[in-house]
């Protein structure tokens, strides 16, 4: 139904797609599950308190995961935070906004009653200072991490490691941003006049269950942990104040497991375009007109709402569209195909066919925020036409390693296995480059592949489900936050996806990281390999 946007392609991709190209979205009637109106205020971070941006402009710096204490009452935190002081200010969750190039000093202190570690979530790092579960910290111990910040800017985060513990641990709490900064980050934000903490806002979505502690049940290890409400910064169902000017908002998806569909419209349900800029990776070559989006656990998007042609009253919803969460019930009718797909993996998952009672299930529309427009302000910037430079990875004579993911003996695999730790079936030589064939069985759902230290490129999208291949911006079946460079890549059952990955690093010796599905019962299950780059 929509093979004109993928006509569109890359050359066309400044251009804002018509929204009454797109089938009509099937948005909630409610604003959410609770309440019609919006009562809570979004909150947002300042330059102290919960997700507080913290610049440790080289300092030492210690972060402590504990229980969180002497929140906002009005916040759905979790009951666990990374705390820190900084120059007579104190943090929970801080939001670390380090420079390229800078050295980052970090000491971990576990106030935990088990072991965990923190991993900085698309840092490319040594294995030491990965935080990847090769190394824990027992209750009232301490690591300490020592790195430089070689990324490019871009919103990355960090969130415990420990094995098996991982779902749990941040689940109750325990996550925060990482914003990188260069050249291309501060010009950006010149040419668009844009003030962090105002008018651009980190938006961090987390899914809970209102008052119940992390009890995952057997059907929730197989699915992942859904919430029944969806909480921004804290808060649900927020709404922000906005002017008549440019937003950029920076959202990062920190649910266990929930992909959403991400979309704006007007109050009456017209949908409104927005520009995605960035990614995982950072800031995409060039700006892309977009009216929705999939963002699975663990991946970013960076996106600007132009508010100017909106008027004082208007109201517009930041929303989650419904889509088919595709949790391998439906898949099911179609053979599988044995040949293109590997040995067999035919086992169905348990519980397929379940409801998820009484939780909001995944691919449920909810609204997320609503943004109000109060107040008319003279704005005339343009969003650059080139963001950033970003080479090709090049893959001339790359060999290309194959995975599949599926499930077999009541367990999520990558290629019939599960985690051990130790065990490295990935080999790889540093300063090779590969390209990776990422296929899910039909008979699966979908997964968020994440390689730990090596941002990647993706290159191509194969035989995904139509809502998937509807969004597709060019003949490759990319969409558009595939493009630029990405940490994590959702694979959807049926689909096949080919990455490139440049494994060049500076570190002396081997290293050893982790490749993993994100949504985090399945990675605490064991759908994880250990990769060595030697
Ligand atoms: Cu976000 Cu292996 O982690
Ligand atoms: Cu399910
Ligand atoms: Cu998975």
């Amino acid at each position: 139904m929509l093979h004109g946007l993928a006509a569109l392609g890359l050359a066309a991709t400044t251009r804002p797609v018509r929204p009454d190209a797109l089938s009509p979205p099937d948005f909630a009637d409610s604003f959410c599950r609770t309440d019609s109106v919006p009562t809570q205020r979004l909150f947002v971070a300042g330059n102290d308190g919960y997700l507080g941006r913290l610049a440790p402009r080289g300092d030492a710096l210690t972060l402590t995961a504990g229980a969180a204490a002497g929140l906002p009452s009005e916040l759905s935190t979790g009951s666990l935070a990374f705390t820190a002081r900084h120059r007579g200010r104190r943090y929970a969750n801080p939001t670390l906004v380090l420079q390229r190039g800078e050295r980052a000093r970090i000491t971990l202190v576990n106030s935990l009653a088990e072991p965990t570690i923190a991993h900085w979530h698309g840092l490319s790092v040594d294995t030491r200072n990965d935080g990847n579960g090769s190394f824990l910290i027992l209750p009232g111990a301490r690591y300490d991490y020592d790195f430089e910040v070689r990324n490019r800017a871009g919103m990355y985060w960090y969130h415990p490691h420990p094995h098996g513990r991982t779902a749990a641990q941040t689940y109750r709490g325990l996550y925060g941003v990482i914003l990188v900064e260069d050249d291309d980050e501060r010009a950006l934000r010149a040419s668009l006049d844009l003030l962090p903490g105002a008018t651009e806002i980190p938006l961090v979505l987390q899914d809970r269950r209102a008052g119940v502690d992390y009890a995952p049940s057997p059907e929730d290890l197989t699915h992942g942990f859904l919430g029944d409400e969806l909480f921004v910064n804290g808060t649900h169902c927020p709404y922000f104040d906005v002017a008549t000017r440019l937003y950029r908002f920076r959202i990062l998806n920190a649910a266990n497991a929930r992909t959403l569909l991400l979309a704006l419209r007007t109050a009456t349900g017209t949908p409104v375009p927005f520009t995605l800029i960035g990614n995982d990776g950072g800031l995409l070559p060039a700006p892309v007109q977009c009216t929705r989006l999939f963002i699975s656990t663990a991946e970013r998007v960076d996106v600007l709402v132009d508010l100017r042609d909106t008027a004082v009253g208007d109201t517009l919803l930041l929303s989650t569209l419904a889509f088919d969460a595709m949790h391998a019930e439906s898949a099911l009718a179609a053979p599988v195909d044995h040949s293109t797909m590997g040995p067999a993996m035919p086992e169905r998952p348990a519980a397929a066919d379940h409801d998820h009672r009484g939780v909001w299930p995944e691919g449920a529309p909810q609204t997320l925020l609503e943004l109000r427009v109060r107040k008319r302000v003279a704005y005339d910037r343009r969003i650059p036409e080139r963001l950033s430079t970003i080479p090709p990875i090049a893959t001339a004579g790359a060999p290309e390693r194959p995975f599949r993911m599926g499930f077999a003996k009541s367990r999520w695999r990558i290629n019939d296995r599960v985690f051990e730790m130790g065990v490295t079936p990935i080999e790889v030589k540093r300063g090779t480059v590969e390209t990776w064939l990422l296929r899910n069985y039909h008979t699966s759902m979908p997964h968020a592949m994440h390689l730990h230290a090596f941002a990647f490129e993706v290159l191509a999208r194969e035989t995904g489900p139509d809502a998937v291949a509807a969004l597709a911006v060019d003949p490759q079946g990319r969409l558009s936050t595939d493009l630029g460079r990405k940490d994590t890549v959702l694979v959807w059952p049926g689909e096949s996806v080919r990455i490139a990955i440049d494994f060049t690093h500076p570190f002396p010796g081997p290293q050893t990281y982790m490749f993993h599905c994100h949504n985090l019962e399945h990675e605490d299950a064991g759908m994880m390999l250990g990769v060595a780059v030697t």
